[in-house]
């Protein structure tokens, strides 16, 4: 069956909720491999004292933290996602603050009424349906004077800790995205998200390329912990599968791993991350 736009938020939100106490320990709070973009992204965006920022799709609020310290006391801060779980982990790592706030919503379905300085979105456009819907909430939620910050993930052969996987998996579970899901790399080159953005009618569009490299240990390791940190439904089709076919895909993903394994049996991925500003 063929999942509407509405049908995958459901069950997106759904996994989001399940993986984001581990999302944050493995990955969010540690400003480690593609991480290191946090960083850069709020100095490419410029982030000033005083600034009233949105963070759209924030997860468990590791952007909307850095963008807290930035903007200080006078500035206002809010962090907005669909997953209760996220926000709950969110409020809790950043501790109550006067001009600090957290919400659930939906970034193809909102508004506020006052207007941002900055809106940022670190690894979550490609998750939303409607991109284009939700860029243009984000427009219509800026000051005229306000810019943007979007941090996407490179196109899949630009980031081998997730197609060696998923390249491997496809090929013996064909439905493990779901028809219908989004394509997740499809603002992973630079033209293809610069368009994205322009058509929702942002100008000065500027995307800087970045490699960062991440470890995930030995391929034990990577393999491991790929089977550990999935969520429900996707670990229910592995299930499915023969013993013998665990088999092959396991080797099928270590075939794709040899290429970044050195020496001492350690991987080390490259991880493309473009990072893209703009303003109103
Ligand atoms: C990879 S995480 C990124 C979180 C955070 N920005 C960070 O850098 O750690 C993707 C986030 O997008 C959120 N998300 C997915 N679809 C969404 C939507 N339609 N509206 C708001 N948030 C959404 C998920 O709940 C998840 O927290």
């Amino acid at each position: 069956m063929k999942l509407n736009h509405s049908d995958y938020k459901q069950r997106n939100m759904k996994i989001w909720n399940e993986v984001a106490p581990r999302y944050h320990k493995r990955w969010a709070s540690v400003s480690k491999g593609p991480f290191q973009s946090t960083t850069k992204l709020i100095e490419l965006v410029n982030i000033n004292k005083g600034n009233i920022v949105l963070d759209l799709a924030c997860g468990t609020g590791v952007v909307t933290k850095k963008i807290r310290n930035k903007v200080g006391n006078l500035g206002y801060v809010v962090g907005a996602d669909t997953s209760t779980t996220a926000i709950k982990i969110a409020k809790k790592w950043n501790g109550k603050k006067s001009n600090l706030d957290f919400v659930n919503i939906d970034a193809e379905k909102f508004s506020f009424l006052k207007k941002f300085d900055v809106v940022t979105c670190q690894y979550a456009l490609f998750f939303f349906p409607n991109a284009q819907k939700a860029l243009k909430n984000i427009r219509n939620s800026l000051k005229k004077s306000g810019k943007i910050g979007i941090s996407v993930h490179g196109s899949k052969e630009k980031v081998p800790f997730f197609s060696s996987i998923l390249d491997s998996v496809t090929q013996y579970i064909p439905d493990y995205v779901p028809p219908g899901s989004p394509n997740l790399d499809r603002f992973g080159t630079k033209s293809a998200l610069k368009k994205e953005i322009s058509r929702a009618g942002f100008s000065k569009i500027t995307v800087k390329e970045f490699v960062f490299h991440y470890s995930p240990g030995k391929f034990e390791d990577y393999w491991k912990n790929y089977i550990k940190y999935i969520a429900t439904p996707l670990k229910e089709k592995l299930d499915a599968l023969e013993y013998s076919e665990i088999k092959g895909l396991k080797q099928l993903v270590k075939e794709k791993t040899i290429q970044y394994t050195k020496k001492n049996g350690e991987i080390l991925f490259p991880w493309q991350v473009l990072i893209l500003t703009a303003k109103y």
